[in-house]
């Protein structure tokens, strides 16, 4: 399943459409049950006090596919991601069955359920201004007489360019949401809706058969120009308006998406179409399994996500002989793996690659409200001096994070920046600093990350950080290798420290900054120590530097940096470790490798000054 995850839910809205008492009730007591405040909408009413912006707020249609499109109207200017119940009969868009709600609903609270964000079209001209998740349409005005003509003329551009003049009656122009509406019955092609942002030009009862549809880019600007009046419709008529002779009005991709959550318990999209229209290619009730992933076959794990943390071995499981402290991987000038990192066997690679496909989900997920509040920071709170701040992003991206990460692993430990720790030290912990980089993130600069580190007994042996500014993913499973957004990253051989480019993190009195700046090429101080050691890891930067860190800063950058084949020691040049046990802080010099010595050596020059001035 595509998309990113739905993590958090405080209150749920409801549109009911009419006989819908029983799929309420089952709503009204699973919400009671878990403290979930609803309220509840009839269709066709506008939604006014029960929704407050501050909330994680989930909307709910209970109806058909027309119900579904009224939420739509509802819910996506907000924002709010939407479920749809079916209680209709032939419904592409409401997918969740009423006897299922209660379980899929379950999937949404605990961090499993997805949204797909859906590419919608917008309309706009002197008599209208709406939005249409399906299709709007521009067609002819019924004739008083049957007999009369039903043919109109319009004429098309596309970013100026002339299309031509289509004659029949009308156009279509379709969402991938709608290509299995109006559209399809015109003969234009079902697109399959997920990441999908394209729109689609249908013409409706051509009589020019070469005419085809034509299929168009979400920030293409398509203008029709009527040649006689014309009834205009959005989503099936949920907006109409008549259209005079001449009048031209623009067609292109709304900005705002629709949020639509998907479970484990729709249909899936291809069997929908398959049973809906009756397709003859597909043996709907004997279908071949799906393929499952090789993850998915070594967990065990069926279509309706069960737990995985059976798969994951618990602290009995563990190796005790590992220590609990963090071991160095690749100590000064090697990229030899210590007896302490766990073998990454095939058992292993398996868990720990799923363990990286949760983490990345939970960033992504994360990653949704930090762009939103980017730069909109109206609260800061202070903890232990000016520097060191708190937002309210930093508390909803640890919230999403840990509520995916506690449903999948419930038995694993979780040490977070922002809340109280739960160290397993003998078994399986998460490492989280859910915004690394505050300080920018408030001051709008868009250097900031979301960090998540796997420990296993201690050592990190997998690492997510994702750049929700840019949507680069970088991430690493010990020993295997490193990624950006999928592709292998590694280190430079650079071994000239004239010719480096150093990063410094914190760097208090300004002793790596002033004792490298003239040896370098240049000397950069970014703001998010994570993102620090994965510019390391991808080689656009040679070496960076931490005067002290907290576990949570560093280690998902760590095994990262690490797997692209970095070193990284303290600043004397041993082992670096961290405790998750205590507040110490770490000292963290990361290199390429052949730089190492150099930068030791002048750093201990640096180091030596600084205690001799004092
Ligand atoms: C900070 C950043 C910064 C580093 C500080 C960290 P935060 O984390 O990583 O680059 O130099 O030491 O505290 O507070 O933004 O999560
Ligand atoms: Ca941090
Ligand atoms: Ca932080």
């Amino acid at each position: 399943m595509q998309g990113r995850r739905l993590a958090t839910t405080d209150e749920i809205i409801a549109i009911v459409s009419p006989n819908s008492d029983d799929v309420v009730a089952g709503l009204e007591s699973w919400t009671t049950e878990r403290d979930i405040t609803l309220s509840t909408v009839d269709v066709g009413d506008e939604i006014g006090e029960q929704y407050d912006p501050n909330r994680a707020t989930l909307g709910i249609t209970i109806g058909g596919d027309g119900t579904f499109l009224e939420g739509i109207k509802t819910f996506a200017p907000r924002n709010v991601p939407q479920l749809g119940v079916n209680t209709g009969t032939l419904s592409f868009l409401a997918r969740v069955e009423p006897e299922d709600l209660n379980a899929a609903l379950d999937e949404v609270v605990r961090g499993r359920a997805k949204v797909d964000s859906r590419q919608q079209v917008a309309v706009t001209g002197s008599s209208v201004d709406a939005t249409g998740i399906n299709d709007v349409t521009v067609e002819h005005v019924p004739p008083e007489n049957p007999v009369d003509s039903k043919v109109t003329q319009l004429d098309v551009y596309a970013d100026d360019e002339y299309v031509g003049e289509f004659e029949g009656t009308g156009l279509a122009v379709s969402t991938p949401t709608g290509s299995t509406g109006i559209s399809l019955s015109a003969n234009g092609p079902i697109h399959y809706p997920v990441d999908n942002h394209t729109l689609q030009l249908v013409p409706l009862h051509t009589h020019q058969l070469g005419v085809r549809p034509i299929v168009v880019s979400p920030s293409t600007e398509l203008r029709i120009v009527t040649r006689g009046p014309a009834t205009l419709l959005v989503d099936g008529g949920r907006t109409h308006t008549r259209l005079e002779t001449g009048e031209s009005v623009l067609l292109t991709g709304a900005d705002r998406l629709a949020h639509v959550v998907r479970t484990s318990y729709d249909d899936h999209f291809f069997t929908a179409i398959a049973k809906k229209l009756g397709w003859g290619i597909r043996a709907v009730d004997d279908q071949p399994p799906t393929p499952r992933s090789e993850t998915e076959r070594a967990l065990g794990s069926g279509s309706h996500a069960g737990t995985i943390s059976s798969a994951i071995p618990t602290a009995t499981d563990a190796d005790p002989a590992k220590s609990s402290s963090v071991a160095d991987a690749g100590e000064t000038g090697s990229r030899s793996a210590s007896p302490a990192v766990p073998s990454t066997g095939r058992d292993d690679r398996t868990t720990l690659e799923y363990a990286r496909t949760v983490a990345t989900e939970a960033a992504e997920a994360a990653g949704e409200p930090l762009r939103e509040l980017h730069g909109q920071v109206d609260s800061i709170t202070v903890k232990s001096d000016k520097s060191d701040i708190v937002t309210e992003a930093d508390h909803q991206a640890n919230r999403i994070i840990t509520t995916v990460i506690d449903n999948e692993f419930p038995e694993h430990g979780i040490v977070s920046e922002e809340q109280p720790r739960r160290n397993r030290a003998d078994g399986y912990t998460w490492v989280i600093d859910p915004l690394d980089g505050t300080g920018n993130f408030a001051h709008g600069n868009p250097n900031y990350s979301v960090s998540i580190a796997l420990l296993d007994c201690g050592t990190p042996v997998m690492g997510v950080v994702y750049v929700p500014e840019t949507d680069e993913l970088f991430s690493a499973i010990a020993e295997v290798g490193a990624r950006r957004d999928g592709d292998p990253i590694e280190t430079t051989d650079r071994d000239r420290l004239d010719e480096s480019m150093l990063i410094s993190g914190y760097d208090p009195d300004g002793t790596f900054l002033s004792h490298f700046y003239q040896e370098s090429r240049g000397v950069r101080r970014l703001g998010s120590a994570a993102l620090n050691l994965c510019y390391l890891a991808s080689g656009s930067a040679d070496a960076t530097w931490e005067h002290d860190t907290h576990p949570w800063d560093i280690a998902a950058g760590l095994v990262i940096a690490r797997a692209a084949g970095a070193t990284i020691t303290d600043e004397r040049g041993e082992p670096f470790t961290f405790e998750l046990e205590t507040d110490d802080r770490t000292a963290l010099l990361g290199s390429n490798g052949p730089l190492h010595p150099a930068l030791l050596g002048h750093l201990k020059t640096g180091l030596s000054d600084r205690g001799a001035d004092r």
